[in-house]
């Protein structure tokens, strides 16, 4: 786990910015591969706010991970153009086979699934983002593929 010298040594190269909470949790992320649980207090120390308010905004955007990831990140578009074709379906299918809630790594560490709202493929939905590559008309057999493949 990271220590609290060197989330300390982080937070410090961003303290001379106007607002540098989000700079500051987008390098702790960059480092880590999430925001570390230790790194709040030293946040709300060091810019003098609420950890309250640190861990708000550490929620309120999606992008940031309080966990680690798993080693595949499947992500589901669940917004509307692609729930008017099935997502939601999918989305289940996933989750359940997987044994996880959105946000979820499986116990193993393979895949985290996360669902996104618009990847601006409403065209070809339900839309996925697997590894960051775009995956369209992901239907059933699609889905059961991805996984199988992630899993592996
Ligand atoms: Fe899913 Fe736009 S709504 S890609």
């Amino acid at each position: 786990a990271p220590t609290v010298e060197t989330i300390e040594s982080i937070v410090g190269e961003y303290l001379h910015l106007e607002g540098p909470l989000l700079p500051i949790l987008h390098a702790l992320q960059e480092s880590f591969g999430h925001i570390p649980e230790a790194a709040i207090p030293v946040i709300a120390q060091m810019l003098n706010i609420g950890r309250t308010e640190v861990h708000g905004v550490v929620t309120f955007y999606h992008d940031f991970r309080e966990a680690p990831a798993g080693r595949h990140v499947i992500k589901l578009c669940q917004a509307e153009a692609c729930q008017a074709v099935g997502a939601e379906a999918i989305g289940a299918r996933a989750l359940a086979k997987l044994g996880v809630d959105w946000h979820g790594t499986t116990p193993d560490g393979a895949v985290t699934v996360e669902p996104v709202y618009c990847l601006g493929l409403c065209a070809c939905g339900p839309a996925a983002l697997v590894d960051g590559k775009v995956v369209g008309r992901v239907d059933a057999t699609k889905i059961d593929a991805i996984l199988t493949e992630a899993n592996a």
